[in-house]
């Protein structure tokens, strides 16, 4: 029996809030600030060919998020897409060095984020967070002074410090300053890993990191040591298979490992990433999860079950958001 995907409760947890823009919305800010995108959008769509590209179309297009206005409605947009598909709870990411290079600082920026999730929440009820991330090819430095930025800007909604970024770019280790920053102001931790480099990197991005969750992650079943430690330590993977095809680390969904990893016990979820690139959405996701993988319903209410326990949020929150799951309501 076929499962009724759109039906279910969900949740996302690995999702770029500039990614998550729609070509629509990128244009529409693009003539109010009489910018040309035509470098990243064509024809309704975005335009790139592989990582290196991907990365550069996504630096392209956000060009357009010149105040915190265009930021507040690009949040509330993303959450309101969100909460239209059934989930009660998201996270995006927000990169500080992306509205920056813009001219909106690090303040302008998360109070835009927050004020664009409470617009939905008030409208939806779905529930949010931010987790503030560095850029891996940035470098080292760039990682540690967001991290400075975001522990003497605290912020409700900021609840967790990430990495994203073209991951074959220096050491995990040379970002372990970083990271300690972030984790001694008591946020959560997740990084992309075992995306585009092996599953080593996992491992050094749980232990060097303090990780406990990983983006992608997926890479991780090219190393048995590496899925067991996933096991043992109850890492998340947020794993976002629509992403992992569209950028050709899997040639098809067939050759993906996201049933592999989830029998041999590792926690995983299921996410959109940078959904409009893709072409995909929360709800492709969970499809992905039930014909390219035969996740039941039952599976895949476990998997928004993991993304909530492994949210970054407080635990009057998760427990009222996993009582929702519960009930279906
Ligand atoms: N930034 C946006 N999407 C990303 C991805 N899939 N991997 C790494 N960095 C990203
Ligand atoms: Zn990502």
């Amino acid at each position: 029996m076929s499962v009724d995907v759109d039906g279910l409760l969900k949740a996302e947890i690995h999702c770029h809030i500039e990614g998550a823009a729609h070509p629509e919305l990128v244009q529409r800010l693009a003539r109010k600030h009489g910018l040309d995108v035509s470098d990243a959008i064509e024809n309704n769509r975005y335009v790139w060919s592989d990582f290196t590209s991907f990365l550069n179309c996504y630096d392209n297009a956000s060009r357009v998020f010149r105040e915190p206005e265009d930021y507040r409605l690009l949040t509330y947009d993303c959450y309101s897409r969100m909460a239209e598909q059934k989930a009660i709870y998201g996270e995006v990411f927000a990169s500080p060095d992306h509205a920056a290079e813009l001219g909106i600082g690090y303040v302008d920026l998360i109070e835009a984020m927050a004020a664009g999730i409470e617009d939905a929440r008030a409208e939806f009820g779905i529930e949010g967070r931010i987790i503030v991330t560095c850029v891996r090819h940035l470098g080292p430095e760039s990682a540690e002074a967001v991290a400075d930025q975001m522990v003497s800007n605290p912020h409700p909604a900021v609840t967790g410090f990430g990495m994203g970024g073209d991951e074959r770019a220096f050491d995990i280790e040379d970002f372990a300053p970083a990271f300690a920053i972030a984790s001694d102001a008591g946020l959560g931790i997740t990084s992309h890993a075992g995306e585009f480099t092996g599953a080593k990197t996992v491992a050094e991005s749980v232990e060097i990191l303090g990780a406990t969750r990983i983006g992608h992650g997926v890479r991780s079943i090219e190393d048995s040591g590496v899925v067991d430690l996933l096991v043992e330590q109850e890492v998340v993977l947020e794993v976002c298979p629509g992403s992992n095809v569209a950028l050709k680390v899997y040639p098809s969904m067939a050759d993906h490992p996201l049933r592999k990893l989830w029998d041999a016990g590792v926690r995983l979820c299921l996410n959109s990433d940078d959904p409009p690139y893709f072409h995909t959405s929360l709800t492709d996701e969970y499809r992905h999860g039930a014909e390219s993988f035969a996740f039941s319903e039952g599976e895949l209410n476990l998997t928004t079950q993991i993304a909530l326990e492994a949210a970054f949020v407080d635990e009057q929150t998760r427990q009222r958001l996993l009582n929702r799951l519960a009930k279906g309501v």
